[in-house]
């Protein structure tokens, strides 16, 4: 993907942090190929990160995953400038954080972007309605506006009713939602979110990543994800990157993370898996021929049929969308008769965006592949058994 700076809403360029008493020096002995730990042993310096760069585009949820002491919070906080880059640029819409001014940086933090924190980092003394309404108080806004707005973020996430309460009424996902809410209150276009569920248990953390999914639809911000958890990555990412020591390893979609791993590394951490769950019918589906219904005649159909030895054809209207499947008789005069009649059978069909797991059933027990459709109905291709069963085995072919 060829991007300029200004089409990314993110962009980290070349990025390294080294913390301690010779960043300069470190980063040179990096360079030169010394590890880490050498550098640690000989100069007390401590390689944060080291020549990471990454785009992340608006709208979309970027997730970065790597294991404890990867890098991910140093890299994240370099977007708000809580920490500055020892070599390398941050670009928001663009711009350089490094070159804003003090002024700059406070009015950029303050409606640009919002953080939502591992501990939530609520105020404890507050109730929800103004934790939540914390960030436009600052702002200066009108008290009767503030909490006009925190009600409405309060109601997004779910917690109508508990304006009322402290934090520590409340479980730990309905604290995070509290977070959720405050950070949406201040309608930044970046959400930046450091491990926000990993504190939550496990079926808390799967109800707040579909409340962020659910959010998303219709909130469409630029989202920086960080997270230890490859399922969570995989679930939330529309892209992934990956970091190991401070480095970015693989930097793609589900898919491609799942499908072409990198290197023996990411293999190894993909292998446990459950691919069923993340991959999605249109990953699997595999391209048929099609003919649209207003073009059909006998002899359009009996040469379709003849030229690519077809047991069937998926028929579409003008506009895309499926309209059935024609399955040719034996004999040409009953594909006459029923070419004429316009004999058209309906199947099931399968959404593009479903996961596998949801819908190989349904192609394992057709004896054709079953259509694929896209939102808006339009056909995309179909998924045969074969193509269901190799992606429900977890060894490559
Ligand atoms: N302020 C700091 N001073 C010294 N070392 C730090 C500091 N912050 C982070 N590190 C080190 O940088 C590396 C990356 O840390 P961090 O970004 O917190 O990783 P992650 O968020 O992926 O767990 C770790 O080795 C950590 O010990
Ligand atoms: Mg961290």
């Amino acid at each position: 993907m060829n991007m300029t700076v200004a089409e990314y809403k993110v962009q980290i360029s070349n990025v390294s942090k080294v913390f301690g008493p010779k960043p300069m020096e470190a980063l040179k002995l990096i360079k030169s190929g010394t590890s880490k730990e050498e550098i640690q042993k000989k100069t007390g310096n401590i390689v944060g990160v080291y020549d990471v760069s990454l785009g992340v585009l608006p709208g979309e949820i970027f997730v970065i995953m790597g294991l404890s002491g990867s890098g991910k919070s140093t890299l994240i906080r370099h977007v708000n400038r809580l920490i500055e880059p020892t070599s390398g640029n941050i670009f928001v819409d663009g711009v350089d954080v490094m070159r804003m001014s003090n002024d700059e940086l406070r009015e950029f933090r303050r409606h640009r972007l919002s953080m939502v924190f591992q501990r939530f980092g609520l105020l404890p003394h507050r109730q929800v309605l103004d934790n939540v309404a914390y960030g436009l108080s600052v702002r200066g806004l009108a008290r009767k506006q503030c909490e006009e707005r925190a009600q409405h973020w309060i109601e997004q996430v779910g917690l109508l009713g508990f304006e009322n309460c402290y934090p520590s009424e409340l479980s730990g996902g309905m604290q995070q939602r509290v977070g959720l809410a405050r950070a949406l209150a201040t309608d930044p276009d970046i959400l930046l979110m450091d491990e926000a569920f990993s504190a939550l248990d496990p079926l808390i953390r799967n109800d707040m990543q579909q409340q962020l999914l659910e959010l998303q639809r219709t909130l469409h911000k630029t989202i920086l994800f960080i997270t230890h958890d490859l399922e969570e990555a995989l679930r939330l990412g529309d892209r992934i990157a990956i970091l190991k020591d401070g480095e970015v390893k693989q930097i793609g979609t589900p898919e491609q993370i799942l499908l072409k791993p990198a290197d023996k590394y990411i293999e190894r951490f993909v292998r446990d898996v459950n691919r069923a769950r993340i991959l999605t019918a249109g990953s699997i589906m595999d391209a048929v021929p099609t003919m649209k219904v207003s073009e059909l005649t006998t002899k359009s159909l009996r040469e379709k049929i003849n030229a690519n030895e077809l047991k069937l054809v998926y028929m579409l209207e003008d506009d895309g969308r499926l309209a059935g499947v024609f399955i040719p008789p034996n004999t040409k005069s009953e594909i006459t008769a029923a070419a004429a009649k316009r004999n058209l059978c309906k199947l099931p069909h399968i959404d593009v965006d479903a996961v596998i797991e949801e819908v190989a059933i349904l192609a394992l027990n057709s004896s054709v592949p079953i259509p694929v459709v896209c939102e808006n109905g339009k056909f995309k291709g179909a998924i045969s058994q074969s193509a269901a069963m190799s992606a429900l085995v977890r060894s490559k072919v």
